[in-house]
């Protein structure tokens, strides 16, 4: 069966306009997420991928914020500069998301019932009883125990874990097409997160729903995913499958992202991290942005942008070791890669 594209980001710009000027956050950036499909955004903090997210939802703060190149094709709109109309009936309705900090997005006044009652009836008129029975049933969807009980609850009650679980259910309650999860899982301890990644995996499963999964974590990518995007200083600089990426990195951004993992045998070990930071995006220097951290960099990568190679079906990297004319450096960097 021919894959369904859902959404579909192509050369996507988004700014800030602020006192110390202008500032490209997300800087060309394309990428699709088919029907059904579980795609990751991984990077270090400051990367962009928030900035990407939001601005597939229209809410990026604006201003300082603005779109200012792409198209973001939904289905076949191109909702880029879709009115506001449109946007409310898509946010919820056909795009959920959920954000780190669940606590933000809970209204600490109202019930969790309250609160997802509201969210079921401002998109379909029926009842108050029998939204608060699909309330109960999305609860039960999300894994919360004693469901019944929990809808009467306030979000403080609750710990971060369930609260994290209210807001997929919160997402789902329209049964949308696509579920944006931005960090869903960074503020829980590990044994919560992998339960709130396994709940993502079954509703992908039992619903189809596409899912975005942004994340610093190329652990969680691993999980969960089938496909990842990595970003770096609001660029896309290598695309592929999870399986793909992490048994062959083909940029030296994502081969170091890889050694940062912590892994089972080495717990002993001083954790590996990539020297220096991710540059401010308003900071940008010529040539490529990871270059001065990068390992394999010779004179051209500070002089010239590299483009994103096509490797193969969906496998780029925008690394001057996969361009044909560095034959050299490139047999260098196989070399030294393989480790
Ligand atoms: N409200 C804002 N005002 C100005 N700049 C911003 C704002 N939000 C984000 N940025 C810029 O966008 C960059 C990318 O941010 P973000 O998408 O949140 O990164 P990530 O989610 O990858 O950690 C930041 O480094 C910052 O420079
Ligand atoms: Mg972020």
């Amino acid at each position: 069966m021919p894959k369904e594209t859902l959404l579909e980001l192509k050369d996507l710009h988004t700014h800030f306009f602020t006192d110390n000027g202008e500032i490209p956050a997300v800087n060309g950036v394309s990428f699709s997420l088919d029907k059904g499909e579980i795609v990751g955004i991984v990077g270090e903090s400051g990367c962009g991928k928030s900035v990407t997210s939001l601005s597939v939802m229209q809410l990026v703060p604006n201003p300082p914020g603005k779109i200012v190149g792409g198209a973001i094709n939904f289905k076949d709109e191109n909702i880029v500069n879709a009115a506001q109309k449109r946007m409310k009936q898509i946010r919820g309705n056909e795009i959920g998301m959920i954000f780190q900090e669940p606590m933000t997005s809970l209204n600490p006044l109202f019930t969790i019932g309250n609160q997802l009652i509201e969210a079921i009836r401002f998109h379909r008129k029926i009842s108050k009883k029998e939204a608060r029975q699909e309330s109960v049933d999305l609860l039960k969807l999300v894994g919360i125990p004693r469901a019944e009980g929990v809808i009467d609850e306030y979000p403080h009650q609750l710990s971060g874990g369930m609260r994290q679980r209210v807001m997929i259910a919160m997402a789902m309650s329209c049964d949308p097409d696509i579920l944006i999860a931005d960090e869903p899982t960074t503020a829980l301890d590990v044994t919560i997160q992998a339960q709130i990644l396994d709940i993502m995996r079954d509703l992908n499963r039992e619903r189809d729903t596409a899912i975005l999964l942004i994340t610093h974590d190329l652990g969680v990518v691993a999980e969960l995913c089938e496909r990842v995007i990595v970003m770096y200083a609001g660029e896309v600089v290598e695309e592929g499958s999870v399986r793909e990426i992490l048994k062959d990195p083909q940029h030296p951004y994502t081969k170091g992202l890889i050694r940062s993992l912590p892994t089972l045998h080495g717990d002993d070990q001083k954790l590996y991290s990539i020297p220096g930071t991710v540059p401010k995006p308003g900071m940008k220097k010529a040539g490529c942005q990871f270059a001065p951290r990068c390992e394999f960099a010779f004179d051209r990568c500070f002089k010239e942008e590299p483009e994103l190679y096509e490797l193969g079906k969906s496998r780029t990297s925008r690394c001057f070791l996969y361009d044909k004319k560095e034959g050299d450096a490139a047999k260098h960097a196989e070399s030294t890669f393989g480790s």
